[in-house]
């Protein structure tokens, strides 16, 4: 009787999964089907909680029961498995390598100084409407004039991810990193950027000879303007003796704070690095999955067209990018069906001590917590029958207003307790460029009907990519709206 009390009450190692192949087995499923792998394991098992080792390393995967339990859960810290992901495809040098294993206090604490920085940067709205308009103004100037001449010229086609990347990637770049003359606004740094972040899981072969030479060159090239910047901004602070400028933007703050933790140049380059590839990918391939869609599915492009045409012309000349959840109801369903659709990616930490979870699990520590979440965002008891189908009418309430009740069950931007804080940027950037290039452009695809990709296995991170890219041909519209002035007005944080 004492014995079954025991049980009870002693936290059990999650049971343990092996592979057909011992060892290696689950680093081949992982390698073939990318983070679908961990969910078809999920998919595979009745198990609310199980283990897996992929060579050295030992995985609890967590089924969408627990996941409410996981912000409960102590002794776990992110840094670590950036590192894992990141360590060979960035190249992270020593520095970066001691601080993200967090493994001393002072390692601890500048992961949770930094987090507060994201915070107290993206989430006011004060800056994000510094942000927003800041972005918008870049990606108006820069990209659309370029694509608006050649279009009025006699047709321009181009390749939708690609453009996507380069149009939001560059706006935020800029915006982060010294404006058009920092390293993003010129066009083969942000080329070879594209190159690079779109080819992480080949970057992470362990040997530089595996390596595709055109990537390691992106990849150097990449690192080496990052340095450039770094050292003309710190020559012309000495000149003109104005420090105060660089160092109170964003920027400037997180290297102080990379510099009271004894970053060497190497390791502000790191962290820039990091920054990037956690920044941008994410906002980027949810916009073009919208745009394949509206243009994989014409009649929901023409509904959405029709409620952004009456809402611009309402606005009278000067959008405001936060209303736009009440005036472009579709609009917005379908970006969250898009976070839903192919948010398959896998969110995770690191066990720095011995832990439960949900009371019952042990986690050991030196392994990892890994929540895959496409079981969670195609669950039918969540989701409806139909929930492996792509709906945006599932996150509208009958009378046609967007269902916040549907919005929050989706799993994006955390379940370990914090939040993504770039998330009220990303949806009103991703708002201002489809109310920009819809509204400028007929899009079309060029063999009259559009293929819609499937997703990439070889995403490491964040929302799969899309397999190909697709060319599209872009006609300007004759349209009521030029000059439309984007802005983000509201006090309120409706997204
Ligand atoms: C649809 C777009 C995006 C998605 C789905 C997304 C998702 C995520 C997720 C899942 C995390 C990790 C949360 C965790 O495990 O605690 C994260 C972290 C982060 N995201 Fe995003 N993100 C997006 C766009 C952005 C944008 C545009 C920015 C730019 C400001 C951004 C900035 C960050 C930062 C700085 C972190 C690290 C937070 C920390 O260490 O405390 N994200 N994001």
């Amino acid at each position: 009787m004492g014995k079954v009390g025991l049980d009870l009450e002693t936290p059990q190692l999650p049971q343990s999964i092996s592979s057909n192949i011992p060892y290696i087995g689950h680093v081949l499923g992982y390698v073939r089907g990318g983070h679908s792998y961990f969910s078809s394991l999920c998919t595979r098992t009745s198990l609310p909680v199980f283990t897996i080792r992929m060579a050295k390393v030992r995985m609890s995967l967590v089924k969408p029961e627990l996941t409410r339990d996981l912000p409960k859960v102590r002794h776990l810290s992110l840094g670590p498995l950036v590192l894992q992901i990141f360590r060979r495809s960035l190249e992270l040098g020593e520095f970066s390598c001691s601080l993200l294993k967090e493994d001393d206090e002072l390692s601890r604490k500048f992961a949770r100084e930094v987090s507060r920085l994201f915070r107290e940067e993206f989430i006011p709205n004060r800056n994000l409407r510094k942000y927003v308009e800041e972005i918008d103004g870049y990606v108006h100037h820069a990209d659309f004039g370029n694509v608006h001449r050649m279009a009025i010229e006699g047709g321009q086609k181009i390749f939708i991810e690609a453009w996507i990347f380069k149009t939001l990637v560059s706006g935020l770049g800029k915006s982060l990193w010294g404006g058009d003359n920092g390293p993003f606004g010129d066009p083969e740094f942000v080329t070879h950027l594209r190159t690079f972040l779109m080819n992480m899981k080949r970057l992470n072969a362990p040997f530089d000879f595996m390596i595709d030479n055109k990537l390691l060159t992106s990849r150097r090239f990449v690192r080496e303007r990052l340095e450039k910047f770094s050292f003309e901004e710190y020559v012309d602070k000495c000149v003109s003796g104005n420090t105060d400028a660089v160092e109170e933007s964003f920027l400037g703050r997180v290297r102080a704070l990379c510099l009271t933790h004894g970053a060497a140049v190497e390791g502000w380059t790191d962290y820039q690095l990091l920054l990037i590839a956690g920044l941008g990918p994410n906002v980027t391939a949810a916009s073009t999955w919208m745009f394949h869609h509206l243009l994989a599915d014409p009649e929901l492009l023409v509904k959405v067209r029709k409620e952004l045409d009456e809402f611009v012309k309402e606005s009278e000349g000067s959008v405001d990018v936060a209303d736009m959840s009440e005036a472009c109801p579709l609009l917005l369903a379908t970006w969250y069906e898009v976070l839903r659709f192919h948010g398959g990616f896998s969110l995770g930490r690191y066990v720095h001590e011995d832990t439960t979870l949900a009371s019952k699990y042990l986690l050991k520590k030196g392994s990892y917590a890994l929540a895959p979440l496409r079981p969670h965002h195609f669950d039918r008891q969540v989701w409806g029958p139909a929930a492996a189908d792509f709906l945006p009418g599932r996150f509208l309430k009958e009378d046609g207003s967007l269902d916040e009740i549907q919005r929050r069950k989706l799993r994006v931007y955390g379940v370990f307790g914090t939040l993504c804080p770039g998330r009220y940027l990303a949806v009103h950037m991703a708002m201002a460029l489809t109310v920009r290039l819809l509204l400028a452009f007929d899009m079309t695809p060029l063999n009259g009907s559009h293929t819609l990709p499937h997703e990439s296995k070889d995403t490491v991170a964040g929302l799969a990519t899309p397999a190909f890219d697709v060319e599209v041909a872009m006609r300007k519209r004759d349209n009521i709206c030029q000059g439309v002035k984007i802005r983000f007005k509201s006090s309120r944080q409706a997204f």
